[in-house]
């Protein structure tokens, strides 16, 4: 793992930005893209360069079970909003909430991430450790399912949300297993409620209690922090 320290998120998205230029010049195609606030400064430096997507692939880590791109809380939503709609790939695939059919749902975004093996993944990082929407106790072989939302986890994500009782209990996530086979991976993590989590992820035990700790184990992953996000880690 690769430690960037950097002064807030403008930084570590301009940070994040550069990694990506330059996987696109050794032939990167899919991207793997993550929702939430920590990225929001990396799309924007993509948003506003003149780099052109229109040949490359998007693939999402995760939505929440019964949203679709109407609601302005789902992940479909927040991707069209800050990426899509200024920056269209060829293609962009995200779990489907609205889904009847969760299996198949499930099946075809299996099939899909096969097909599409990502180059480049974006993530960010709860609370709690996990990775995309793959809570604590997920295996580190899993691919993608449905996964049930940890009390913890819809607590922080209530600030999206009118009430926590808005906040879907369910979503369709990525498994580890899945994120671990991108080639490069690009973790961000900013602001004090990171920083055990932040610290569990570098310097802790590789465990199934701490899902991303896993990264451990991945040849190319880069960590970009602030310095709160950093206030756990030892020196490097
Ligand atoms: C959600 C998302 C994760 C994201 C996490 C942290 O749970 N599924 O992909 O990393 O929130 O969100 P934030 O960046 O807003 O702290």
């Amino acid at each position: 793992m690769k430690v960037i320290r950097v002064k807030d998120q403008i930084e570590g998205g301009v940070a994040a930005f550069e990694l990506l230029q330059e996987e696109l010049k050794t032939g990167a195609r899919v991207l793997g893209l993550a929702t939430g606030s920590t990225p929001i400064a990396f799309y924007e430096q993509v948003v506003a360069s003149d780099l052109d997507f229109s040949d490359l692939v998007s693939v999402n880590l995760d939505e929440y079970v019964g949203l679709g791109s109407e609601s302005d809380q789902s992940y479909i939503y927040f991707m069209n909003e800050h990426l899509f709609a200024k920056k269209p790939f060829k293609v962009s695939y995200l779990p489907n909430g609205l889904a009847e059919d969760l299996d198949a749902e499930v099946e075809r975004y299996n099939a899909l991430l096969a097909e599409n093996p990502v180059d480049f993944q974006i993530l960010g990082i709860g609370r709690n450790g996990h990775i995309g929407f793959n809570e604590p106790g997920s295996p580190f072989d899993g691919l993608t399912r449905v996964v049930d939302l940890t009390p913890s986890t819809i607590e922080a994500n209530s600030r999206f949300f009118e009430k926590e009782e808005d906040v879907p209990t369910q979503a369709i996530s990525m498994g580890i297993a899945s994120i671990m086979s991108a080639k490069t991976v690009v973790l961000m993590a900013y602001g004090a409620n990171k920083a055990e989590a932040v610290y569990q992820m570098v310097q802790g035990p590789v465990t199934e209690d701490v899902p991303a700790s896993v990264l451990q184990n991945h040849p190319n992953v880069y960590v970009i922090v602030d310095e709160e996000a950093a206030g756990r880690l030892e020196n490097e």
